[in-house]
């Protein structure tokens, strides 16, 4: 499944300026994704409708001066050092994470991929 996200997603994405990660791990996707207002509300809007996931939310919309991601249409990464367990996670521990501890891990993984 997840093979199949990240190849409508490398495919798609570099069209509409789009750039950005997915963390995925059994219990969530956490996704950044980066790019032009427009081209973001309209992807968002499609992956809303994709059966492959549930309970889908936005958790943080940022103006952002640069890219964490510059040369990924989406980069992937399954073993994310997130600080959240899936008992936090399903205790909405996101939901209650301030914007720069949604932002941590996807910097972290920024910085494990230089020039990335
Ligand atoms: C968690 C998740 C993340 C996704 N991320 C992207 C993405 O970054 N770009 C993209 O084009 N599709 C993404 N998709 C897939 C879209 O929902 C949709 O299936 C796809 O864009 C359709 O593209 P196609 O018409 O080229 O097959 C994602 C789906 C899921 C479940």
């Amino acid at each position: 499944m997840l093979a199949g996200i990240l190849s409508a997603a490398r495919r798609n994405n570099p069209q509409m300026g789009i750039t950005g990660a997915l963390v995925c791990r059994a219990d969530l996707y956490l996704q950044l994704i980066e790019g032009p207002v427009d081209a973001i509300d309209a992807l968002y809007a499609r992956i809303c409708e994709d059966d492959r996931h549930a309970n889908i939310e936005l958790l943080l919309t940022e103006g952002m001066g640069e890219r964490l991601f510059p040369n990924w249409a989406m980069l992937d990464d399954e073993a994310p050092s997130l600080f959240w367990s899936a008992a936090d996670v399903a205790t909405g521990a996101l939901e209650a994470a301030s914007p720069d501890e949604l932002l941590a891990p996807f910097i972290r993984l920024s910085a494990a991929h230089p020039g990335g």
